[in-house]
């Protein structure tokens, strides 16, 4: 499994998304394409950023019915994206539901990850919004847990969460870790943060950076900061 930087292409524009990657001429970057950007331009967008040679992860985090869900992976998976997303929380049935739908026919599918809980829940809020009142990490860990019975490739977590998810559900499970800041950066709204060289060694198979790198006077630097920290 390569380790890999993926930036975070949180702009509403295609206009904006390709003046930020055009100032990439040497390397094409992982990178993230969100609600945002998808909901703005449509599966256009990640035709038109396939075909300029990036491997795109669809942050789309899907949470329905397991055949709904089927369905829409089908498609999804037809957009030759590289990696896309789910709620753990929509159970093991529509996890597996998403596998069956995202498998191409000749046996290959992007990676799919799962969303546990996500990182704005609190405690308190899951308490009385979700009326679990299990401890917030021992949910994380489980959800995780399901996503591997599901055979999914992995969890978005935490990168303070990455070490112990690899403990519970095997080294090659994958963690996707958004959170990241260079240490002499602004953090932001960003609460559980750490740097791209920390997230290497708890473990972090990928790390998802935003705007430490797309806000950076020099993104392209910024990039491969974050690169030689993270992949060595
Ligand atoms: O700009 P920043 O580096 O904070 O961007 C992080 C990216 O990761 C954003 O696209 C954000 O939506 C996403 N993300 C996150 N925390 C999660 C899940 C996703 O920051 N728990």
């Amino acid at each position: 499994m390569g380790k890999d930087v993926i930036i975070a292409l949180d702009f509403d524009s295609r206009e904006k998304v390709f003046s930020f990657l055009d100032q990439f001429q040497e390397e094409k970057p992982f990178v993230k394409i969100g609600m945002e950007l998808y909901y703005a331009e449509g599966p256009d967008i990640v035709r038109a950023i396939k075909a300029r040679g990036h491997k795109i992860f669809l942050d789309l985090k899907l949470h329905d019915i397991p055949n709904t869900v089927k369905k829409a992976m089908a498609v999804l998976s037809g957009l030759d994206v590289d990696m896309t997303n789910l709620h753990a929380a929509g159970t093991k049935a529509m996890m597996e539901a998403a596998i069956e739908g995202l498998t191409r026919p000749d046996g290959t599918r992007p990676l799919l990850i799962a969303v546990t809980q996500l990182t704005s829940t609190s405690q308190e809020r899951m308490e009385a919004d979700l009326l679990i009142h299990e401890p917030l990490d021992q949910v994380v860990m489980h959800y995780a847990q399901c996503a591997a019975q599901a055979h999914l490739d992995g969890v978005v977590c935490s990168p303070l969460e990455a070490g112990k998810v690899h403990e519970k559900c095997g080294k090659n499970f994958l963690t996707v870790t958004p959170g990241v800041r260079f240490a002499d950066g602004e953090v932001g709204d960003q609460v559980r943060v750490t740097t791209p060289a920390k997230a290497k060694e708890i473990g972090s198979d990928y790390i998802v950076v935003g705007r430490p790198i797309t806000k950076a006077e020099d993104p392209v630097a910024a990039y491969r900061r974050c690169v030689a920290e993270f992949v060595g």
